[in-house]
C-alpha cells in the first residue's frame, strides 16, 4: 500500500445500525452495501453475524453480491463469533475479519473480569482462529482512548505477531481530543517494533463533537485507514461521518499528504439513502450532505460567488453529488423511459411485475406532480419494494377534519390479502389514522419517531414518513411516501407493523460473553 493512500473503512451497516432505532432489514441493507460499492468504499463492515440469524444472513448476502469493495464481519474475541462471521463473510470475493477485545483498565475489570495478562491471550488466540477464514485480519484493542499506553504496544504487536494486518484504535467512547488521539498513534507507530507490518487505523466516537477532528489528527499521524459512518450515524453521539473526512483530506490534500479512492459524487445519493432507510433525518447545516451546505443565501455570498464561484466555495457541490435532478419523465412517458433512468440510478426489479406496479405508481405520481425528480423516481421504487414485502398494504383513506372539530380517520387496509375498514378520532389527522389501525390490530406498540421529510422542494413534494415502533426492547422503523403526508403517515405505520412482527432480537457486540 502506497502511503499516501487512505483506505475508508465504512461502518454504517454495523456500528450505525447500532444507534436506537437504526434496525435495518436484509434488503436495505443490501440495499445500502451497493450504494457504499458505488461510492467505492475500501471495506464495508457488514454487521456482526452472531448477533442473530438475521444479521448473519444479511452479511452473507452482503458476500454474495458485493465484488469490488472488501466484505467484513465483526467478531468477539470468542470462538462463537468468529466462526460466525468467517462464515458469513465466506462467499465474498475479499473479505476480512474483525475481531475485537476491551484494553482499558475500567473495561477489563468491570466489564471482562480478565486481568492485561488474559485479554492478550485472548487477543492472540482469536487473531490465530480469524486467520483461519482469511488473510485479512483486523484487530481491535476496544476503548484505546482510555488504555495504558505500555499495554496497547504489548497487545498490538502480539497482535501483528499472530497475523493482524490492520490494527484499529478505537476512541469508543469518545472521550480524546485530537492532540492526545494524534499522540496514541505516533506513539504506537514509533514504540510497536512490527508496526510497519500493519495499517493503521481509527474509529472514532462523537460524544465530544470531536470524531471528524480526532480522526483527521490521527492521519496526520499517519493513520491510514479512517473507520466511519454516512451521516455519521452510530452509537450515542454517532461515529466519524466519513463524508466529512472523505472531503476533508481531498480538499486539504496540501495538509493530509494523502486521499481515498472514493466517487465522491456519490456521497449525496448515499446519505439520501442511508436517511431514508433509518428515519434519521440530516440536519440542513450538516458539513457536505446537509440541504444548505451549498446553499448562498445571504447577498454577499451570493455576489461573490456569481462573480467567482471560490469566494465562497471550497469545493464544489457537484462533485458531492447534489444536482438538480429535474428529470425530463411526465404523465406521457413510456415505461421503458421509465425503467431505463431507474437502471441509471441504480434500480432494477426482481421481476416486471414489481417494475410495472412501480411504473403504476410513477403515473399517478404525474398526475398529481407537476415536476418529477430523481428522488421522487427512487421514492416510488421504494414504496413498491416495500408494499410487496409488507403484510399490510393501504387500500384507501379519507378524513375529516377542521380548527373547530376533532378529526376522524377512516382507513381501509387488507392484511395478508383480507380488507379491514377501521375509523377514530384523534388528535389531528396523523393520531386519528393510527388510532384507527391500532383499534384493528392491537400492536401493543409504542410510537418512538415520528418524522417527516420532504423529497423534494415545493408544496406538491412528495412527504417522506418514518414511523419508530417499539415493542419488548426491539425498535423497527417503518417509511412511507406520499404528496399527502397524511397518507404517507399511514403508510409508513402499516410497514412499521409489518417489519415489528419479523424483527427477532439480537446481541449487542459491546455486551460481552467471552
Ligand atoms: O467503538 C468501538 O470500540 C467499536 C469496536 C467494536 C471497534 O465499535
Ligand atoms: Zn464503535
Amino acid at each position: 500500500m502506497s502511503n499516501d493512500n487512505l483506505i475508508i473503512f465504512d461502518t454504517t451497516l454495523r456500528d450505525g445500525e447500532q444507534s436506537a432505532g437504526a434496525a435495518m432489514s436484509a434488503e436495505e441493507k443490501l440495499k445500502i452495501a451497493l450504494q457504499l460499492e458505488r461510492l467505492r468504499v475500501d471495506v464495508i463492515e457488514a454487521g456482526f453475524p452472531v448477533s442473530s440469524a438475521g444479521d448473519f444472513a444479511a452479511v452473507k448476502q452482503i458476500a454474495e453480491n458485493i465484488t469490488d469493495s472488501i466484505v467484513c464481519g465483526l467478531a468477539r474475541a470468542n470462538e462463537k463469533d468468529i466462526h460466525a462471521a468467517g462464515e458469513a463473510i465466506a462467499p465474498a470475493r475479499r473479505k476480512r475479519l474483525h475481531t475485537f477485545i476491551a484494553t482499558s483498565p475500567i473495561h477489563m475489570q468491570k466489564k471482562l473480569n480478565l486481568s492485561p495478562d488474559e485479554v492478550l491471550a485472548r487477543a492472540v488466540a482469536a487473531i490465530k482462529m480469524a486467520r483461519k477464514y482469511t488473510d485479512d485480519v483486523e484487530f481491535s484493542p476496544e476503548d484505546a482512548g482510555r488504555s495504558e499506553e505500555d499495554f496497547l504496544c504489548r497487545i498490538v504487536e502480539a497482535a501483528i505477531a499472530t497475523g493482524a494486518t490492520t490494527i484499529n484504535i478505537p476512541d469508543t467512547v469518545g472521550y480524546t481530543v485530537p492532540h492526545q488521539f494524534s499522540e496514541i498513534i505516533k506513539r504506537l507507530r514509533e514504540r510497536v517494533p512490527n508496526a510497519h507490518k500493519a495499517v493503521f487505523s481509527v474509529h472514532c466516537h462523537n460524544d465530544l463533537g470531536m470524531a471528524t477532528a480526532n480522526s483527521l489528527a490521527a492521519v496526520l499521524a499517519g493513520a491510514r485507514q479512517v473507520e466511519g459512518t454516512i451521516n455519521g450515524i452510530g452509537e450515542r453521539a454517532g461515529n466519524t461521518a466519513l463524508e466529512e473526512v472523505i472531503m476533508a483530506v481531498r480538499t486539504r490534500r496540501d495538509v493530509f499528504s494523502c486521499d481515498s479512492r472514493i466517487e465522491s459524487r456519490q456521497l449525496v445519493t448515499a446519505s439520501k439513502l442511508v436517511s431514508s432507510v433509518t428515519g434519521f433525518p440530516v440536519q440542513p447545516n450538516k458539513a457536505i450532505v446537509g440541504a444548505n451546505a451549498f446553499s448562498h443565501e445571504s447577498g454577499i455570498h451570493q455576489d461573490g460567488v456569481l462573480k467567482h464561484k471560490e469566494t465562497y466555495e471550497i469545493m464544489s457541490a457537484e462533485s458531492v453529488g447534489w444536482s438538480s435532478n429535474l428529470i425530463r419523465l411526465g404523465k406521457l412517458s413510456g415505461r421503458n423511459a421509465f425503467k431505463t433512468r431507474l437502471v441509471e440510478l441504480g434500480v432494477t426489479f426482481e421481476n416486471d411485475t414489481l417494475l410495472n406496479n412501480a411504473f403504476e405508481r410513477f403515473k399517478s405520481l404525474a398526475d398529481k406532480k407537476r415536476d418529477i425528480y430523481d428522488d421522487d423516481l427512487l421514492a416510488v421504487a421504494a414504496g413498491t419494494e416495500r408494499d410487496e414485502d409488507n403484510r399490510y398494504r393501504l387500500l384507501s383513506f379519507s378524513s375529516t377534519t377542521g380548527s373547530d372539530r376533532q378529526a376522524r380517520a377512516t382507513v381501509v387496509f387488507s392484511v395478508d390479502g383480507e380488507a379491514h375498514t377501521a375509523e377514530a378520532n384523534g388528535d389531528g389527522q396523523v393520531d386519528a389514522a393510527f388510532c384507527a389501525v391500532e383499534s384493528k390490530i392491537q400492536s401493543g406498540a409504542s410510537l418512538a419517531l415520528y418524522a417527516v421529510r420532504n423529497i423534494t422542494a415545493g408544496s406538491d413534494a412528495q412527504g417522506d414518513v418514518s414511523v419508530r415502533l417499539q415493542k419488548n426492547g426491539a425498535a423497527v422503523t417503518g417509511h412511507g411516501a406520499d404528496t399527502d403526508i397524511v397518507i404517507a403517515s399511514v403508510k409508513a405505520y402499516l410497514n412499521a407493523l409489518g417489519r415489528l412482527e419479523g424483527n427477532a432480537s439480537r446481541t449487542h457486540p459491546q455486551q460481552q460473553t467471552i
